[in-house]
């Protein structure tokens, strides 16, 4: 689809401009001819000569030079592309383009093009979700420039969220959509793919230019089991697998969320774009909540152990020949549910427990979410047979003031998704 196509890459001046080397060979591999024009900062993270051997063009970066000019001007290199690429777009370079500049070769490259424009962006978080970045790429969109990504994740600046560039082969797959018609010059027109995403016509890609009703929000969830120490090598835990506290982390950050994790001990993968506290015990679940507030939302998905050991011994507890086996006492654990939803100046605006009952699950979940305090529980079934400790997919019951409300089996993605949507429309 790519054979003789002709692609100016304009290369903006981020940490992400490594990846157009990658970006250029795949899009060389599928026959399309690739020619650069790096901007005075990009030539800082990436060399002329790299982007040169890979596009096997040459490269260009200074408006002044005048054998440029008499050979290949501005608008020669616009006129000789099919599609301009700017990645990373870069939060300066937007702007710029959105201001209609022509400080340098990149930006008087766009402001002249008649040809479409697909840009990448890629910036530290609070530069994307700032509102003048955001308006710029309104304003973009509206005039025609067609955008992939940014995707959340952990960027080189240490924080996560939004801001990281599209993966090369998602911005292949979009210049495919564009040439195939799927991913249109113009508006965005953006419309609502799913409760995470608003995804630009034609494409399916993860990159898709997000719709963030959560962005500036803070939440923190609970997830997993913990684990409360009898000695150093034995503990008591339960079979929570995490699967359905980190899918609604997921959900939340998908939505624009600031979203700390605390999670005990689990196999599943971390939530991209989330900040992961990792615990053991119930206290120091307690302790890293108690870190990450003041927050907007809280949801307390974990199965915190109801008690832990009243004396944990300092090493191993040994078997003798002939003896009883030692005596458990146990004490109660911090409700951690509970304590944030106590009042007080920090308390979240919106707390969300699960009640994990075997029997009465509505009956109980009405009563729980009441003596604990929060604002909306989730009573799930957690019998054997259910197989929702573990499982991919959950059957819940959303508990609020007005009521219950019954929610079809569905996947755990899927609830989270839901309550998400929900906890969007909470704070609209
Ligand atoms: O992890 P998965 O395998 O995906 O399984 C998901 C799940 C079944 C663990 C999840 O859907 C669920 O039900 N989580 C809550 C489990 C639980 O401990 O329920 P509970 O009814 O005992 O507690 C009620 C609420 O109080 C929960 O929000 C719990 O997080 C919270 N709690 C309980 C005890 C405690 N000491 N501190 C708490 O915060």
């Amino acid at each position: 689809m790519l054979r003789d196509k002709r692609i100016l890459l304009i290369v903006g001046g981020g940490i992400a401009a490594f990846k157009c080397l990658d970006l250029i060979r795949r899009l060389r591999e599928r026959g399309a001819a690739v020619r650069c024009v790096l901007t005075e900062s990009a030539a800082k993270f990436v060399t002329p000569l790299s982007l040169q051997a890979l596009s096997e063009d040459r490269v260009y970066g200074d408006m002044f030079s005048l054998t440029d000019e008499s050979e290949m001007g501005h608008i020669q290199l616009s006129r000789q592309a099919d599609l301009l690429v700017v990645a990373p777009a870069t939060a300066n370079l937007l702007a710029r383009m959105a201001g209609g500049m022509a400080d340098d070769l990149a930006a008087t490259v766009l402001l002249a093009t008649d040809k479409p424009v697909l840009a990448a962006p890629a910036m530290n978080v609070r530069m994307w979700l700032h509102p003048a970045t955001q308006a710029n790429v309104g304003l973009l969109g509206a005039r025609g420039t067609m955008f992939v990504g940014p995707n959340a994740g952990a960027m080189a600046c240490n924080e996560h969220g939004p801001g990281r560039m599209a993966e090369p082969l998602e911005i292949v797959a979009a210049i495919e959509s564009i040439f195939a018609g799927k991913l249109t010059a113009g508006p965005p027109q953006a419309r609502l793919a799913g409760p995470d995403t608003i995804e630009l016509p034609g494409t399916r890609s993860e990159g898709a230019l997000t719709h963030r009703p959560l962005a500036g929000r803070k939440a923190l969830v609970t997830s997993g089991p913990t684990r409360e120490a009898i000695d150093p090598v034995r503990y008591i835990s339960n079979h929570s697998s995490g699967k359905q506290g980190h899918a609604i982390a997921r959900a939340l950050a998908a939505l624009g969320a600031d979203v700390t994790l605390v999670s005990g001990p689990v196999a599943v993968a971390d939530p991209p774009g989330v900040r992961v506290v990792r615990v053991e015990s119930a206290d120091q679940m307690l302790a890293a909540c108690r870190d990450a507030s003041p927050v907007d939302i809280a949801v307390c998905a974990a199965a915190v152990a109801d008690w832990k050991v009243a004396n944990t011994a300092d090493a191993k507890l040994k078997k003798a020949p002939g003896a009883k086996p030692p005596a458990i006492d146990l004490v109660p654990n911090p409700d951690i549910l509970a304590t944030l939803s106590a009042p007080g100046p920090d308390r979240p605006a919106l707390v969300i427990g699960f009640a994990a009952e075997t029997e009465n699950v509505v009956a109980n979940a009405i009563a729980k979410r009441a003596r604990k305090g929060c604002d909306w529980i989730l009573a799930n079934d957690v019998s054997p047979a259910t197989g929702t400790f573990g499982g991919d997919d959950n059957t819940v019951h959303l508990v609020t003031t007005e009521g219950a409300e019954a929610w079809p089996p569905q996947s755990k993605d899927a609830v989270a998704r839901e309550l998400a949507r929900r906890v969007a429309a909470r704070f609209a």
